[in-house]
């Protein structure tokens, strides 16, 4: 078992990572809790639910479980209220503990559920799928949707502690495990070249599951996503460089329809993008653009976006990213692989990166089963930009021309179609 530590004004909390760590849950209910509810679907329940519950009969409490449908359709108000009815039902008070057991869709509504019921309860983060386990568990931040928008009513709520068990992902799809590596490989590309580098080397080891693969790639993931949760935990600022490549994604998943590609798929794709997009506004090396698109390909992930029917689309939606200020859209961008950044980018080269990264072939409706990988096509080897030297009158020439750009960019609200934007709609304000 490996433990990184967070430590927040929120609060301070063990991750614990490894083999059995379901089977130890008891351990990490505090013995002044008066009764234990573990929150859960039907499809988590049925493959890890007893293991949990037997793990929690050491304890002697009461325990409580109660099923929230399974689906992201499902992180709703509607369902945060059927839960509150289940507490107050059963009499549940401010010391029962709540242990959230599932992907995060689990792990946002339940984590919400705790700050909120008789004004915030103790909760117990157990993540089943890899994305949960690298991402949503750690750091505090809880939602649920509204029509309006994913992740709109929530709460910065931090964990008492996160217990990891790599054994659950023996039951998770391969498409699961694909979304989940592509937020692993984030951290090696926006904090830790090493780390990313050591993803290159094993990752067919990941891909298999391989047990101390796994659990390294958790372990370093928790520990570089706790290093910014640390530093700024309701993400004022440095906490928006994990949003790399969620711009693109997001009006990836707002553009063809929430759930047809899973939230890690379109982060792959996105941050392929975002990596084009460096080469272009940073001195991010092209020759590390192609190490990027290789390795989200060797997981499993699209690495060529669909056109959304053309740019407009895709400015309108990226508009609304909560990064964008008064119109001007923000993308973190890479430095270098290790380092990122936060800054804004012409619109002619995003549009370049859109062209050389975009194909209207792309299958963008869901597979049968969710253990097939969506099938993508290869774009047109992308058109190279040279870096070339250019004399100091075109530079002055093209600064001119951006900061125009950027000062008609800030006219407008942004905003289109409706209150939120395209579709009445807006993307996902945070994950
Ligand atoms: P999910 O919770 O919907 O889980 C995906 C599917 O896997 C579900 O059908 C689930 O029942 C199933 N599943 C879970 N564990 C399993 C297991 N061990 N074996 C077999 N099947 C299993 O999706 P997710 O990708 O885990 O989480 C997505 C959610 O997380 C979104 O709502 C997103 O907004 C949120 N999110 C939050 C944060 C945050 O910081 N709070 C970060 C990233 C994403
Ligand atoms: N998933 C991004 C964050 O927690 O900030």
């Amino acid at each position: 078992m490996s433990i990184v530590r967070v430590n927040v004004p929120g609060g301070s909390y063990p991750i614990q990572i490894g083999k059995n760590i379901l089977r130890q849950l008891g351990t990490s209910i505090p013995p002044d809790a008066s009764a234990i509810v573990v929150l859960s679907n039907p499809t988590v329940r049925a493959l890890h639910g007893d293991a949990a519950l037997n793990a929690l009969k050491v304890t002697g409490k009461d325990i409580y479980h109660f099923d929230i449908p399974d689906g992201e359709q499902y992180k709703n108000l509607d369902t945060l209220n059927s839960v509150f009815t289940f507490m107050l039902e059963n009499k549940l008070d401010r010391k029962s503990v709540w242990v959230a057991l599932g992907g995060g869709v689990v792990g946002d509504l339940g984590g919400f559920a705790a700050a909120t019921f008789m004004r915030g309860i103790r909760f117990i983060q157990v993540p089943t799928t890899l994305l949960a386990q690298v991402d949503s568990s750690v750091g505090g931040k809880t939602a649920v949707n509204h029509p309006l928008g994913k992740n709109l009513i929530g709460a910065f709520y931090q964990p008492i502690a996160v217990d990891i068990d790599i054994d659950v992902l023996k039951t998770l799809p391969q498409r699961e495990i694909s979304a989940g590596l592509a937020e692993v490989i984030k951290y090696g590309l926006i904090m830790d070249s090493e780390f990313f580098d050591w993803c290159e080397e094993f990752a067919d080891e990941l891909i298999a599951l391989e047990p101390e693969a796994i659990t390294y790639a958790i372990h370093r993931s928790c520990e570089l996503k706790a290093q910014v949760v640390e530093e700024d935990e309701k993400e004022s600022n440095r906490r928006m460089i994990l949003n790399f490549g969620h711009t693109f994604a997001h009006a990836i998943e707002n553009g063809i329809g929430y759930g047809e590609w899973l939230h890690g798929e379109a982060v792959g794709c996105g941050m392929v993008q975002a990596a084009e997009l460096s080469a272009l506004v940073t001195q991010f090396p092209k020759e590390d653009v192609e190490r990027v698109r290789a390795l989200v390909e060797k997981i499993g992930c699209p690495t060529v976006a669909p056109t959304l029917g053309g740019n407009d689309k895709w400015f309108d939606t990226m508009k609304l990213d909560k990064k964008a200020t008064a119109g001007k859209i923000k993308f973190v961008v890479l430095d270098k692989i290790g380092q990122a950044k936060v800054q804004g980018a012409p619109q002619e080269l995003v549009s370049l990166v859109l062209k050389n990264t975009t194909s209207a072939d792309v299958e963008t409706t869901s597979t049968s089963t969710a253990s097939e990988v969506p099938k993508t096509v290869k774009a047109a080897a992308p058109e190279v930009v040279e870096s070339t030297v250019v004399d100091s009158a075109e530079v002055a020439a093209e600064m001119a021309r951006r900061a125009q750009m950027a000062r008609d960019a800030g006219a407008g609200t942004g905003r289109t179609g409706g209150i939120y934007g395209v579709d009445g709609k807006r993307p996902d304000s945070d994950d």
